[in-house]
């Protein structure tokens, strides 16, 4: 009777289920759902069940695979909301700041992307990283070189995952081997919608890396290619050095802002997102709300660099959609949980406090949000794709000490977000399947 079983892949996981469905500084503790003896019940990689195990309607012998997490809290993967693959190696290198550390170390670096088997193995290298830290979902910014790109869709699509991701554009300003031209960075970034977007759990970024970096003409070219297919997502960098700033206004003189030599090529808009956003006008925090454009707020990259404190505040008080952004190199983990640390000191500098249910929702569904993936990813509700990360609250011995003292949930994502880092992760799951594991936990 073997014939009659079906395909059907029904996963049941246990544990500490803890998830978002809205933004804990409007919603208040009804924005999160947590169940401590609770189940995921997953079909085909779908999400169709997610709360207390007493009442998970799952019949025993439909499950096929079942695992067993009681004790770690299992929460949506990690959405990374800007990082830079092509920068793993280069992390760490001492600058004074971001155009020295950029011509310095970031560009000689990327250059060796020219080399397909660089862009093939910096590919593997760079999901063996970020699924060791729990990120599930990144909005990637490749190299100049389209194979850049291409390896990394390659990859992701090899391991299942939901991945953006577009060739860097940049016709001036950076050395002549990572140049292109709008011409080219045309016909490059369509081939590669063309060929990726839309494709299973891949998505599109056009991708002008910064105004410094690109001539009126290829701004004009990144318009254009936002128009060739719905749902592209429009990925660059703003406002996050004052040296930086000072050339935008030399190269743009009749732009009104930073912000506005985007808006005059028809950049800003919902599925715009911006690294960084540090030091910006308030007409400039206006328009960004008005639009629906998003920022990645990339707290460990902008206290290394020396660039600036991100102000959370302004951007709450614009509702404007946030994500975190580990904006590897420049920033100095791939671990959002780190993220989260030093994103909480930010806050803590610019006396705007930062809860802990915040930065857990800023690093799932928050992010999510921000990348206008939400109905997909970033949460458990019935239909989301079952990305999730077990998270082990007793890692170390310190971490075990610390949270024998917790006496509620927010006090004990405090500490992970204060202690966490990539040793918190027992698994990182894609789809409901395990794609890394620090030990093995299956029932
Ligand atoms: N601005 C332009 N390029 C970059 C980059 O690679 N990293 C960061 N942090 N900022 C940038
Ligand atoms: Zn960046």
């Amino acid at each position: 009777m073997s014939h009659f079983k079906s395909s059907r892949s029904v996963i049941a996981v246990k544990g500490n289920i803890l998830y978002f469905t809205e933004d804990p500084r409007i919603a208040g503790d009804k924005a999160w759902h947590y169940h401590p003896d609770g189940m995921l019940l997953i079909e085909n990689g779908i999400i169709q069940f997610a709360g207390d195990r007493c009442d998970c309607p799952a019949h025993e012998e439909a499950v096929t695979t079942g695992y067993d997490y009681s004790g770690k809290l299992i929460l949506p993967g990690f959405v990374d909301t800007h990082i830079h693959p092509p920068q793993l190696s280069i992390i760490a290198s001492n600058s004074t700041e971001l155009l020295h550390w950029l011509d310095t170390y970031t560009f000689p670096e990327e250059g060796r992307f020219a080399d397909p088997e660089v862009c093939r193995r910096g590919a593997e290298r760079y999901f063996d990283e970020t699924l060791k830290n729990g990120t599930t979902t990144s909005l990637a910014m490749a190299t100049v070189h389209a194979e850049s790109a291409e390896a990394l869709f390659r990859e992701a699509e090899k391991r299942n995952l939901r991945f953006v991701t577009g060739k860097t554009l940049m016709d001036r300003n950076a050395p002549d081997f990572l140049t292109d031209t709008p011409e080219s960075a045309f016909d490059e970034s369509l081939s590669l919608i063309e060929r990726w977007h839309g494709k299973g759990r891949l998505g599109y970024a056009v991708t002008p890396r910064f105004a410094v970096t690109s001539t009126p003409q290829q701004l004009d070219a990144a318009q254009a290619l936002m128009k060739e297919a719905d749902g592209l997502i429009m990925h660059t960098h703003l406002s996050e050095n004052h040296e930086e700033i000072r050339t935008v206004r030399e190269l743009f003189p009749k732009a009104e802002n930073y912000l506005d030599v985007y808006d005059h090529f028809g950049l800003v808009g919902k599925g715009s997102l911006f690294a960084h956003a540090i030091h910006l006008s308030e007409g400039e925090y206006e328009r960004l709300a008005d639009s629906g454009a998003a920022v990645s707020f990339c707290p460990s990259s902008n206290l290394f660099l020396g660039s600036g404190l991100f102000r959370m505040d302004n951007a709450e008080r614009h509702s404007i959609s946030v994500g975190l952004g580990s904006d590897v190199g420049g920033g100095t983990s791939f671990s959002q949980l780190y993220t989260m640390a030093e994103g909480f000191k930010v806050c803590q500098l610019c006396r705007t406090p930062l809860a802990a249910t915040t930065a857990f929702y800023l690093a799932t569904l928050g992010g999510a949000r921000s990348l206008g993936l939400e109905t997909r990813i970033g949460s458990f509700q019935k239909g989301s794709e079952a990305d999730f990360l077990v998270l082990d609250p007793e890692a170390t011995p310190l971490a075990a000490r610390r949270t024998t003292r917790t006496e509620s949930l927010e006090e004990r994502l405090f500490v992970l977000m204060i202690l966490g880092d990539d040793r918190f992760i027992t698994a990182t799951h894609i789809m409901g399947k395990p794609a890394y594991t620090r030990s093995e936990e299956r029932l």
